[in-house]
């Protein structure tokens, strides 16, 4: 997607060394771009726990990459299976919910004991690397494709009035590898002339609404309003909001959806005021193995810090501010999950359904 006027993808190999991995490193958005330079697994899982890179769909492409540098090194040990499986336990273990992560390890390893020997598996890891993020791009461009006669459908009924979108974190093009998963529908729409509005979520702590989304929609040109989490419920009640889109970091075999601490509140409001709400998701982002999402998702909990302090520009300078008092406890839960019972549909990179189990398997026959 367009940073001032060149095309970016958040994650490729440098050109005149490809054993070494570039990303956008969006701990410093929307105050300064600057790329970061991975050079060893090790790194590579400071940036996903650290959170350099983010989303879900870009953490499993992520992950992918420093499995390929986990390949290199394991090649230049005595024993290559160890240090390969050390590498996979190390990048699964950076964070828990998002299930892109693990599917992307497995994916390598699996790729990687299809050769026998190190030179195979190393041309083997590379390409699979680079498959993940382009299809993670592909995947990524359909849902846009498909969620795009959700909004024509709106815009049409308002007789081509503008559509207002609301979502909650973000799962733009920097959550992936492109385009993003719930923005993908909106920057169809926009390229066809359809006249949008998206309300964006700061998403308190770490405010990735407020810091990404909008910075996003912003070089796209995409109209858009920042809002305080707590204001989805009034604008809907006053009809200002037609149709919510978020992404999601894990969703079950029926349907239920973990996205980020506060979706589930948004869920809520819209269905008391019978607003779509939509959920938009790669396949590579269900967890066929589970259903209950309550029960069975693990919610990531990060550091209180990031409640009790803020980070922004202040004087031309970043600074981090504390907001609380200093003794206080705070406790920061990352995510919650959306049964599917309040989800209208999820929009993926095979089609549009309800979110149940027999629809989901309908698109995906091969998880029945
Ligand atoms: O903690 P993050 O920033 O990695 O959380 C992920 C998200 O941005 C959201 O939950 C998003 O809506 C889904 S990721 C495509």
């Amino acid at each position: 997607m367009k940073v001032g006027e060149k095309n970016y993808r958040t994650i490729w190999l440098k050109e005149e060394e490809p054993k070494v991995i570039c990303i956008i490193d969006q701990r410093h958005l929307p105050h300064h771009f600057i790329i970061e330079e991975l050079h060893t697994t090790n790194e590579v899982a400071v940036a996903i726990s650290d959170m350099h890179i983010r989303g879900a769909g870009l953490i499993g492409a992520t992950a992918a990459y420093g499995m390929y540098l986990a390949t290199i090194e394991a090649s230049e040990k005595k024993s290559f299976e160890e240090h390969l499986q050390q590498s996979a336990k190390l990048l699964k273990s950076t964070r828990p919910t998002a299930v892109n992560l693990e599917w992307a390890v497995n994916r390598m390893l699996d790729a990687i004991s299809t050769v026998q020997f190190v030179d195979e598996k190393l041309i083997i890891a590379k390409k699979t690397a680079l498959f993940i993020a382009d299809e993670d791009a592909n995947h990524c461009k359909n849902i846009g494709l498909n969620g795009l006669s959700i909004i024509e459908e709106i815009s049409k009924k308002k007789n081509g009035e503008i559509v207002n979108i609301l979502t909650h974190c973000n799962a733009g093009w920097l959550a992936f590898v492109d385009h993003g998963s719930a923005t993908a529908p909106i920057y169809e729409a926009f390229a066809r002339g359809i006249k949008i509005h998206v309300w964006v979520d700061e998403t308190r702590p770490r405010n990735q609404g407020a810091s990404l989304t909008a910075w996003e929609l912003l070089n796209q040109g995409v109209p858009h309003t920042i809002i305080a989490d707590n204001t989805g419920g009034h604008l809907m009640q006053h009809g200002m909001v037609d149709m919510v889109i978020t992404g999601a970091d894990r969703v079950t075999r029926i349907g239920d959806a973990a996205n980020k601490i506060g979706t589930y509140l948004k869920a809520l409001a819209a269905k008391d005021n019978q607003i779509p709400f939509y959920v938009a998701l790669p396949s590579s982002t269900f967890d066929w193995k589970i259903s209950d999402g309550i029960k069975q998702i693990q919610i990531e909990e990060r550091n209180s810090d990031e409640v009790k302090y803020m980070t922004g520009l202040c004087d031309g300078e970043i600074k981090k501010i504390l907001v609380t008092p200093e003794k206080s406890n705070a406790a920061n839960y990352g995510f919650d999950v959306t049964p599917a019972r309040l989800i209208t549909g999820l929009i993926t990179e095979r089609g549009v359904c309800k979110a149940n189990e027999k629809e989901i398997l309908n698109l995906f026959p091969e998880q029945k």
